[in-house]
């Protein structure tokens, strides 16, 4: 399988444009399109979840389904705008099996994570956020590395230079940002499937107040 062709450019529109023809993964194979980051180059939050599901499948674009409606709605509630954030995942294509009609969404496995992360380093040095939100175990494991447990340090805001050299994004030309605050918490699906959703919506809320809290004020 060939190597992520992720071209040498600061311009998203041409990063993207160059993910939409990866063939790094077999994940392509049966996913309908690329679904690359989406949001302001500028942006001083950059959020990153797991994998599109169905319906991001579909559209073509990050969290557009159930998990995404309820990222927006807790983002909103903590008083940060999804239209000024920069959001993405760790793997670019669904990974679903069939049952019946129904596409069933899966885990990326290690080979596949492994596949797309020059994208998201990729993504991540152009846009450099002083917040970096991190969704959910895989993206925590591809960020921040397999030891890292999202269950203990949720909600924490963490120096990203703490991480750097042990991040699985960091390679020979050195990791993709200097710094940022990092702030991991659990991935909006886990709250939808929780068995008690208001309980997990809260907590889930309650990390998420660490974002504005160490953004700068003119952010
Ligand atoms: N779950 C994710 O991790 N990302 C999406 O874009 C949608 C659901």
């Amino acid at each position: 399988m060939p190597d992520a062709a992720v071209p040498s450019t600061s311009s998203l529109t041409r990063l993207r444009s160059a993910a939409a023809d990866c063939r790094a993964c077999d994940l392509y194979r049966d996913a309908t399109q690329t679904v690359f980051g989406e949001g302001p180059r500028d942006a001083a939050v950059m959020l990153v979840g797991e994998t599109p599901g169905d319906v991001e499948d579909r559209e073509g674009r990050p969290f557009a389904g159930p998990a995404g409606r309820l990222l927006d709605r807790a983002l909103e509630e903590v008083g940060l705008d999804r239209e000024h954030a920069y959001v993405s995942n760790a793997v670019k294509h669904f990974k679903f099996h069939r049952e019946g009609k129904r596409r069933i969404h899966e885990k990326p496995d290690a080979g596949e994570i492994a596949a797309c992360r020059p994208w998201l380093r990729a993504e991540l040095s152009v846009v450099r956020p002083q917040v970096l939100v991190v969704l959910g175990a895989t993206a925590a494991a591809t960020i921040l590395g397999r030891s890292f447990r999202v269950t203990k340090q949720h909600g924490e805001p963490l120096e990203w230079a703490d991480y750097a050299e042990s991040s699985p994004l960091t390679t020979d030309d050195g990791p993709p940002i200097d710094d940022a605050v990092v702030v991991a918490t659990v991935h909006p699906s886990a709250v939808l499937r929780s068995r008690d959703r208001n309980a997990a919506y809260a907590g889930f809320v309650a990390d998420l107040r660490a974002v504005p809290r160490v953004l700068s004020p003119s952010s």
